[in-house]
């Protein structure tokens, strides 16, 4: 690639904490913004639109705090706004690709100086701690660029392709209309984000559709976006209920595409809508879940083996899509693992997220709670406890799960994926590598997986026989960085391409030939 294409793009930095001043200083300003009262609604045509069904919104960590409020949309502007996006497509998609990437360049810039605001967002709504906040802002400044850039390369001059003497070919691409956006709750702001930027560098228009439990952070990216420049009639932002106005946007003839992430339930549920309704066939980018695995054999070090996997399966609560639940740890190394597992359990601290000695914060709500909470019961009677984390009495005003490691027998014992900090260990033999294999791959899920072994010939053997999207070797499982990880799976894990890597904004894109016979 041309060096003027590669050299400007460094994905954004960090905090130093160990700088006490910078540190410090990060605390008071997230802080500030504790007893904040947002006030969010759909936004259409660039309007803050006033709608009849409004929520409250709540913190996770503590239930009775009330941070704000938030309209719903309903079908009737639903359907204004895919008329006007639909209206503003041609002049959005014949935009240049630089005009554009240069808006979204800006909204990474008001995404930085609004750093602290958008943190204290994602900690209270989605109840995510301080690094993973940080973490969130980043991603969505990294995807912001990341995709303008790749825009530019991809969309600029058509490709001239070769043809008989007295004849020209070239190939273009360009948006294909109005992308329905529809992201979760887990990634409140990178996700919902990410998708957005793709399709919006792509010259598509967009619809967006955040999750329930998460609409003022989204809310305040799309104030951030407009304030950037993206104009109101290409972007417009519909919060409501997945069932409801999600199930109504995938179900017009006169959209262009869905990009999804969630569950694999649902992600079925809009293919099949998308099948049933007419009108063109649209793609559908579908992101969804996993049941991920890690695999440790008796080369691996303990020591390094355990602190990834505490962080691989408690960090962010164990919400993340790639998190560890599954670990296979070769049986003459598995007593002492579980044994060094048990005593890094005891040392986490379950609690309030935006105090930074916090390691675990709250799941996302109440039903995610008891969800989680009857499958540590269920699964109990199947298997042998190995360790819950101390709860302290500050979690009982909110929507916590003991983060607990159980000994199960079998990954077949997990009937469906458990979006919590809960993890399953199962002891195998050498000699059954190959039925592991296949009973990682024959959950049909293929989202990441991580193996530790010094034994770099067998490491890579197993990798390469496991169907998932990621694969970590010798590390923690979690935490794809934009442009380095480019982040995806495939089965019942997703449609792929891969969020944050260089073929991502082809699923956005249509193509057209010209020939010419000049
Ligand atoms: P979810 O499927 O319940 O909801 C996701 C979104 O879909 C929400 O905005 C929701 O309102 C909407 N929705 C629900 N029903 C709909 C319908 N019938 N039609 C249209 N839209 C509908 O998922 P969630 O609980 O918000 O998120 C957690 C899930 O997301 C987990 O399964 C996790 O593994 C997955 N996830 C995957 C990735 C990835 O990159 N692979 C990343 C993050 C999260
Ligand atoms: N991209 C996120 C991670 O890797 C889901 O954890």
């Amino acid at each position: 690639l041309p060096l003027e294409i590669l050299a400007p793009r460094k994905n954004s930095s960090g905090l130093n904490m160990n700088i006490h001043s910078q540190g410090d200083e990060f605390f008071t300003k997230v802080r500030s913004f504790q007893n904040n009262h947002w006030q969010g609604g759909p936004i259409v045509g660039g309007e803050l639109i006033e709608a009849d069904h409004r929520v409250a919104v709540t913190s996770p960590q503590q239930t009775t705090h009330q941070m704000g409020t938030i309209g719903w949309a309903d079908a009737k502007l639903a359907e204004k706004a895919l008329t006007l996006a639909n209206k503003a497509f041609p002049a959005w998609t014949r935009t240049s690709a630089d005009e554009r990437a240069q808006k979204l360049e800006k909204l990474a810039d008001l995404l930085e100086e609004n750093l602290h605001e958008m943190i204290a967002l994602c900690t209270l709504e989605a109840g995510k701690g301080l690094q993973d906040g940080i973490d969130e802002v980043r991603e969505a400044v990294d995807f912001c660029r990341y995709y303008a850039i790749k825009a530019r390369e991809l969309m600029g001059e058509g490709e001239t392709l070769p043809g008989p003497t007295g004849e020209k070919n070239e190939l273009f691409v360009q948006g294909r209309g109005t992308f329905v956006c529809i992201s979760p709750w887990n990634f409140p702001l990178a996700i919902f984000l990410g998708q957005i930027t793709a399709a919006l560098a792509t010259g598509n228009c967009v619809l967006a559709k955040p999750a329930e439990q998460t609409g003022l952070v989204a809310y305040r990216a799309i104030q951030l976006a407009h304030e950037a420049g993206i104009p109101g009639d290409v972007l417009h932002f519909l919060p409501g209920n997945g069932g409801e106005i999600g199930a109504y946007l995938v179900s017009q003839e006169k959209i262009g595409g869905v990009c999804f992430t969630g569950s694999t339930n649902t992600a079925q549920a809009i293919n099949r809508a998308l099948a049933a309704r007419s009108g063109s066939i649209v793609p559908l980018i579908a992101e969804t879940g996993g049941q991920n695995a890690m695999m440790v054999d008796s080369t691996a070090l303990p020591e390094q083996v355990v602190t990834d996997v505490v962080h691989s399966a408690f960090t962010s609560a164990g919400q993340r899509c790639s998190a560890l639940r599954v670990l296979y740890v070769q049986d003459d190394i598995a007593d002492r693992v579980i044994e060094l597992l048990k005593g890094a359990m005891k040392e986490l601290t379950v609690g309030d997220p935006i105090d930074h000695k916090t390691d675990v914060g709250p799941v996302i709500d109440g039903v995610a709670k008891t969800t989680l909470e009857q499958h540590i019961i269920d699964i109990q009677q199947a298997g042998k406890l190995i360790s819950e984390a101390p709860m302290p009495e500050y979690t009982q005003g909110g929507t916590f799960v003991t983060p607990t490691a159980i000994e199960i027998d079998s990954i077949s014992q997990l009937v469906r994926e458990n979006f919590g900090p809960i993890l399953h260990v199962i002891r195998f033999k050498h000699k059954d590598i190959d039925k592991v294999i296949d009973d990682i791959n024959g959950t049909g899920f293929g989202l990441t997986f991580g193996i530790h072994s010094r034994n770099e010939t067998f490491a890579y053997d197993v990798a390469r026989k496991i169907n998932v999207g990621n694969v970590y070797i010798n590390r923690n499982q979690i935490g794809a960085i934009v442009g380095v990880q480019p982040f995806g799976g495939q089965g019942l894990s997703g449609t792929g391409p891969k969020a944050g890597g260089p073929h991502y904004l082809y699923a956005f894109m249509t193509e057209k030939t010209f020939s010419d016979n000049i």
